[in-house]
C-alpha cells in the first residue's frame, strides 16, 4: 500500500493484493473490497509509502557455471539466483549449453541438473547450439516443447561455440520453421583471432589488448551479416550484448527497413570504457575483459547506447552475468589475454546500474521497467507471468527507494566473486524489498529467501515474432 505503481506504461498510486503466489488485484488507494477495509482483510500490510512498486527484474542472459577457458563461471544457480533476487531480478534466463559433437538433449539436461532446486528465483533457459550439424538441427525440433523457444549461435569463438555461415545459414532455416528466435553473438572471430594472435607476437598481452583485438568492425560487419542470412532465411533476430554505436546503426537500419531484428545491451557497455581499461594497473583490466568488449569512450559508444536505449533501436538490458574470480580464474590470462576467461558479474546490480539513468534523466520511469522487465518478458515468451503486476501475474514484485543510496563492492556484494567490476559505484536509489512468486525474499537489508524456491519456466514463443 501507499506506493507509485510503475509499468512499461504509466505510473500512478495504487494498491496491489497478494493472494497466494500471485496478484490477485491493483487497486485504487484506500479501496474497500466487500465494504472492508484491504488492511482489516489481509494477513500483511508492507508498507510502500514514497517507493515504487514495480514488477521483478526479468534478466534474459546469465550464464551461472559456464564452462568457459578451462574453468567456470564462479556463481552456481544457487548463488547467482540468490545475488540476482538481493538485486530486484525474480526471473533469469540461462544458457544451457550444446558443444560440437554432443547431443542438444544431454547439453539441456546437464543444465536442468545444475539448476534444479538449487534456484532462488524463477529460471528459464535458451539453448546454445555449438555444434550446428544434422542431429543438433533434428533436435531443435524437440525445444519448443520443453519450454526453449530461442536459441543462440556464436560467430565468434572458433573451435569452440562457434558456426561458420553455412551452419548459421541452416540453423536459421531451421528456426524460421520452428518459430525460434535466433540469438547471436556477432563478432567475426576467425578475423578477431588473426589480430589477437599479432598483438601477442608483438608482445602486447595486457588485458586491455584483449579489446584492441575486438575491433568495434568486426562487431559491426558479424551484426550486418547476420541481420542479412536472416532476412535470407526469414529468420527473426536477436543480437546480444550489443556494444558498438556501428553495430547499433545496422540493427537500426534493418529495423527501419521492416525486418524483425533485436538488440540488448549490458551494463557495462553503458557505463565502463576501453580507456579506463587501459589506465588500470598491472593485470587489473582482465576484471573488465568481456565480449563483446568495452569500448571507447572517445568514440562516444556509451552515450550512443544510452541514445540507442531511449530510441528503442535497442529494446532490452541484459547483464550476460559471467563472473570469474580474479585469483584463479581470470588469473590464468596473465601474459597473454587471450587466456582471460571473458565475462562480468552484474546480475545483482542491473535494476540499480539501469536506474541511475532515470536519476540522470537518460529514460524515464516507465522506460527503466520496460527495459529491465516488460520487454525481457514480451521477448522471451514469459509475459502475462511476468514483466507486470496485473490480476493473475505472478507476485513477483519489487519495493524501490528512490531516496535510498548504495555504493556496490565486492565487500557487500552478494555474488560469488573475489572483486566487483562495479568497485566504489554509487548508485541512487535501494532495493527496498523483493518478492518472489508472493514469498517476501528480501526485506530490510536481510535475506529470507531458499534455494529450490524457484521453479524451471517453460517459455512461449516470444511475443515480438510474426
Ligand atoms: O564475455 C562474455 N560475454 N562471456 C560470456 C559468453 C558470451 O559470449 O556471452
Ligand atoms: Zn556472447
Ligand atoms: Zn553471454
Amino acid at each position: 500500500t501507499g506506493g507509485t505503481l510503475v509499468s512499461a506504461t504509466g505510473r500512478g498510486a495504487a494498491d496491489v493484493l497478494v493472494d497466494g503466489e500471485r496478484v490477485a488485484a491493483v487497486l485504487a488507494p484506500g479501496s474497500t473490497v466487500l465494504g472492508v477495509d484491504l488492511p482489516a482483510r489481509v494477513d500483511r500490510v508492507i508498507d510502500a509509502t514514497g517507493k515504487y512498486v514495480i514488477p521483478g527484474g526479468v534478466d534474459a542472459h546469465t550464464h551461472m557455471e559456464l564452462p568457459f577457458g578451462g574453468t567456470a563461471a564462479s556463481d552456481t544457480f544457487e548463488t547467482g539466483t540468490r545475488a540476482a533476487a538481493w538485486g530486484g531480478t525474480t526471473t533469469i534466463i540461462d544458457f544451457a549449453v550444446q558443444r560440437a559433437g554432443e547431443r542438444v538433449q544431454d547439453g539441456l539436461a546437464a543444465w536442468h541438473a545444475k539448476a534444479a532446486g538449487n534456484c532462488a528465483i524463477d529460471y528459464a533457459f535458451h539453448q546454445i547450439i555449438g555444434g550446428v550439424d544434422d542431429d543438433s538441427l533434428k533436435a531443435m525440433e524437440g525445444l519448443v516443447d520443453e519450454g526453449i523457444t530461442s536459441y543462440k549461435l556464436f560467430m565468434a569463438y572458433p573451435g569452440v561455440f562457434y558456426s561458420d555461415d553455412a551452419q548459421i545459414v541452416r540453423a536459421m532455416q531451421k528456426a524460421a520453421d520452428l518459430g525460434l528466435l535466433t540469438m547471436m553473438h556477432a563478432e567475426n572471430g576467425p578475423a578477431i583471432d588473426v589480430l589477437a594472435a599479432q598483438l601477442v607476437e608483438a608482445g602486447k598481452t595486457a588485458p586491455y589488448y584483449h579489446g584492441v583485438a575486438r575491433a568495434w568492425q568486426l562487431e559491426e560487419e558479424a551484426t550486418h551479416r547476420a541481420i542479412m542470412l536472416a532476412d535470407l532465411t526469414r529468420a527473426p533476430l536477436y543480437v546480444v550484448h550489443v556494444s558498438a554505436k556501428q553495430a547499433v546503426a545496422q540493427l537500426a537500419a534493418a529495423r527501419d527497413a521492416g525486418q524483425n531484428v533485436f538488440g540488448e545491451t549490458c551494463p557495462q557497455y553503458l557505463y565502463l570504457s576501453l580507456e579506463e581499461q587501459l589506465g588500470a594497473p598491472g593485470f587489473e583490466g582482465a576484471k573488465w575483459v568481456c565480449s563483446t568488449p568495452l569500448r571507447s569512450r572517445a568514440e562516444g559508444h556509451q552515450d550512443h547506447m544510452w541514445r540507442a536505449l531511449r530510441t528503442n533501436d535497442l529494446q532490452m538490458v541484459s547483464t550476460d552475468h559471467c563472473p570469474f574470480c580474479m585469483t584463479g580464474q581470470k588469473d590464468l590470462g596473465l601474459g597473454d589475454f587471450r587466456a582471460i576467461p571473458n565475462g562480468i558479474g552484474s546480475v545483482e546490480h542491473r535494476m540499480d546500474l539501469l536506474y541511475q539513468g532515470v536519476v540522470t534523466g537518460q529514460i524515464t520511469l516507465e522506460r527503466w521497467v520496460e527495459l529491465t522487465s516488460t520487454t525481457p518478458a514480451r521477448m522471451f515468451g514469459l509475459y502475462g507471468a511476468k514483466g507486470v503486476i496485473a490480476p493473475g501475474a505472478d507476485a513477483d514484485i519489487v519495493v524501490y527507494d528512490p531516496a535510498g543510496r548504495t555504493t556496490i563492492s565486492a565487500a557487500t556484494h552478494h555474488m560469488s566473486m573475489d572483486h566487483s567490476a562495479w568497485e566504489g559505484f554509487e548508485v541512487d536509489g535501494a532495493i527496498d524489498l523483493v518478492m518472489s512468486r508472493g514469498r517476501v525474499v528480501v526485506e530490510g537489508g536481510a535475506y529470507h529467501g531458499r534455494p529450490g524456491h524457484g521453479r524451471y519456466l517453460k517459455r512461449g514463443l516470444s511475443q515480438y515474432l510474426v
